[in-house]
């Protein structure tokens, strides 16, 4: 049975230590209900994916308690902290680079070298950001291509027995997704149209431009369609069942099988060109590792990546279609 949470006064300390303790949590905002996680806890932040039957990784929002906290992750311009000083809490995310000494998972960015933050307009789910102490990681809390639920029955009827806890925090007020603003280029960018418009913003900061605009003979672009994706820096070989010379292995489950063509065992490669998504052949461990392994294999030296077979079940649908793209790109 999934629960429903009443907020009082003792709610966000509550909520903010079962999602220290890598619980999934639905909670409220104005624009939607998201699927809350830690945004640190890359093991929470890969049952958020498992729970909505995503068949990929999209990287998610970061939501937080103020500039200061999204200061701790994101670089901000002086036109950033404008914008934010005007329109936070609020409908407004904005694509910032990622700080290196950011603890956020990299699950929560795609492995992207940036990151979407927003602080939501809703006092309860601020208080448990608040006393979480870290950001949250929330896509909108549907099950993947059903529509974004803006109450909590919605959510159980999308999700229903998937979740344990839903924070009730009545209906959300504007029912539409945030307005997402990319920061990264020389011009900002709308790359995803919502309650804050690109005359609000305008207004403040001058023209910016606009990835959403129809014209006449091109659909408009969603936002997966503008998404650049992580590339590791080196080719990668899937369902490798041995290591060729120059290889690195990306595992996944008992490596006792593989061999090294030619002759060898892996035990004789160089350090950090053996790393295992999940000893255990756990999936949602592995979906937690797998942005992170490809970076530290991507600098390891080798001059490429031989990654084994990973079930096509469950979380390991969205690990194979990241996998693919990889190794085409
Ligand atoms: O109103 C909202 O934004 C709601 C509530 C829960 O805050 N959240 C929401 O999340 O709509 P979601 O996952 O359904 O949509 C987030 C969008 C995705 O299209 C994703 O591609 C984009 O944000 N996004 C997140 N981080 C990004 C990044 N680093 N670069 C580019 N796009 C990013
Ligand atoms: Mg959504």
């Amino acid at each position: 049975m999934t629960h429903i949470i009443i907020p009082d006064h003792e709610t966000s300390i509550g909520v903010a230590a079962m999602l220290d303790s890598g619980e999934v949590i639905a909670l409220p905002t104005e624009t939607v209900y998201g699927l809350g996680a830690d945004a640190t806890n890359g093991k929470a932040v890969a049952k958020i994916f498992e729970i909505k039957g995503r068949p990929e990784f999209n990287p998610l929002i970061a939501h937080v308690d103020g500039i200061r906290m999204a200061e701790e992750h994101g670089v901000f311009s002086d036109t950033t902290r404008l914008l934010a000083q005007n329109f936070w809490p609020g409908p407004l995310t904005f694509i910032l680079p990622l700080k290196e000494t950011s603890p956020i998972s990299p699950l929560v960015t795609a492995g992207l070298k940036t990151i979407g933050m927003r602080m939501p307009r809703h006092k309860v789910t601020l208080s448990i950001i608040k006393d979480l102490g870290y950001p949250i990681a929330a896509p909108s809390a549907n099950a993947s291509g059903k529509l974004s639920p803006t109450t909590p029955e919605h959510v159980i009827q999308s999700l229903g027995y998937k979740i344990l806890n839903i924070v009730a925090g009545g209906k959300s007020v504007v029912g539409l997704e945030s307005t997402i603003l990319d920061m990264t280029g020389d011009t900002p960018c709308l790359l995803r149209a919502g309650a804050i418009t690109r005359a609000d913003i305008e207004d403040l900061i001058g023209t910016i431009d606009d990835a959403t605009e129809v014209t006449n003979d091109t659909a408009p672009k969603s936002p997966g369609q503008l998404l650049k994706h992580y590339a590791p820096k080196i080719p990668l070989r899937l369902n490798a069942i041995d290591i060729n010379q120059g290889e690195a292995l990306l595992g996944f489950g008992a490596l006792k099988f593989i061999g090294i063509k030619g002759g060898g065992r892996i035990n004789d490669l160089p350090e950090g060109w053996v790393l295992n998504l999940s000893p255990t052949g756990d999936l949602t461990e592995a979906a937690s590792n797998l942005f992170s392994m490809l970076h530290k294999l991507g600098d390891s030296g080798a001059d490429s990546i031989a990654v084994m077979n990973i079930p096509e079940t469950g979380i390991g649908q969205a690990i194979n279609e990241r996998l693919q793209r990889a190794s085409k790109s």
